[in-house]
């Protein structure tokens, strides 16, 4: 299966296989991040982005290709990301797979992207659903009970930024630069967690959604409350920040951990997976270790390069889309948003992210 993932600002392509054993097999897989492309922006500027895949994808797909010495003839399908994100960036993934699928009769599936996150982890280590997913990056923050492929229960959402849209706006206003996670941690390294008091969005709340903004605003306040800020400085607010936002975090997987358990009663072995640039997080790693520990669930974070985004997780889910229906028509939309769950409750002002 060949897949393409375009939704936000990695240009990806990457075949995947199964093995007779059932278990996914990575052929190929190649990444172009736009990273440099935006930092000057502080984020992702959508236009920018659309213009990058557009320019980039062909010769990608290529590539992918030829790693994998594999010509159309011998591919199952092609899949690409229909949903959701960045609207131009998913059309052009998408519009490619279509014409790839319709030169060559191949079956063609649009993937849903959060679904492509939430199977990774069979892919990396063959593990089947039922499990609790955290999935943490620049665009989404959410809590998803995997009940079965194809079968989701999302148990909480962000109601407004995303855990990583904190991080980064967080170094944008400290001039830590762009993408700003792994400066802010790198500045917390140094911090005293304790100079600075913020608060612990939703803590205590009987939902399992997130809220960032609250936590922003009283990074702002404490920023601005000190002029000039010294590195020392600095690093004080990056550590309270990063403290309450892993709080936040905890508080918030340890209610899921709980509706799993109502929802999966008898379940031998209990996983949390963590995916989602920001679980590349230590700080969070530990928190989430802990969490785990206590409630009796194992940790499994998928490598780094497949918690990000990528096109390995979209053939992959293209794979196990295949086996359990039809291919899409070419009629299929692109969708800006598009709930995993489609049932879980609309959140309006979570952008892409519910
Ligand atoms: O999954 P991802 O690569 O892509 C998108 O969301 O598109 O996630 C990127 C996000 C950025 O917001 C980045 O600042 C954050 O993950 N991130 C981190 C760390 N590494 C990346 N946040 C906190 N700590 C890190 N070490
Ligand atoms: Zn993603």
């Amino acid at each position: 299966m060949l897949g393409i993932e375009t939704s936000c600002d990695e240009t990806a392509a990457s075949v995947v296989a199964r093995k007779p054993d059932g278990s996914g097999e990575i052929v190929s897989s190649v990444v172009l991040s736009q990273t440099a492309l935006h930092a000057p922006y502080g984020g992702v500027v959508p236009e920018i982005a659309a213009r990058s895949h557009l320019a980039h994808l062909d010769r990608l797909v290529e590539q992918a290709m030829s790693e994998a010495d594999c010509s159309y003839d011998d591919l199952s399908g092609i899949a690409a990301t229909a949903g959701p994100g960045l609207i131009g960036g998913v059309l052009t993934g998408l519009m490619t797979a279509k014409a790839l699928a319709l030169a060559t009769g191949k079956p063609f599936y649009g993937i849903n992207h959060l679904e492509g996150h939430a199977l990774t982890p069979g892919l990396t280590e063959g593990l089947r659903p039922p499990y609790l997913m955290l999935l943490v990056s620049g665009g989404h923050t959410q809590l998803v009970s995997v009940d079965d492929v194809g079968q989701y229960t999302r148990l909480g959402t962000t109601i407004d930024d995303a855990l990583g849209e904190a991080f980064d706006k967080t170094a944008k206003l400290l001039d830590l630069g762009y993408p700003g996670g792994p400066a802010v941690e790198a500045a917390a390294a140094h911090g005293n967690p304790r100079r600075f008091k913020f608060p612990v969005p939703m803590k205590g709340r009987d939902d399992c959604n997130f809220s960032f903004s609250g936590l922003k605003t009283a990074v702002r306040q404490a920023a601005t409350s000190i002029q000039p800020l010294a590195a020392a400085d600095v690093a004080d607010i990056c550590a309270a920040f990063q403290e309450a936002a892993c709080a936040a975090v905890a508080d918030r997987v340890q209610r899921a951990m709980v509706r799993f358990e109502e929802m999966h009663g008898g379940l031998q072995h209990r996983v949390l997976v963590a995916s989602g640039g920001v679980a590349a997080n230590l700080a969070l790693r530990e928190c989430l270790d802990r969490c785990c520990a206590e409630a009796r669930f194992s940790l499994s974070v998928p490598p780094v390069d497949l918690c990000t985004d990528n096109a390995a997780m979209i053939a992959w889910a293209g794979l196990e889309n295949a086996v359990r229906r039809d291919p899409d028509a070419f009629a299929l939309s692109a969708r800006a948003r598009w709930p995993l769950d489609a049932d879980a409750e609309p959140q309006p002002f979570a952008g892409v992210k519910a």
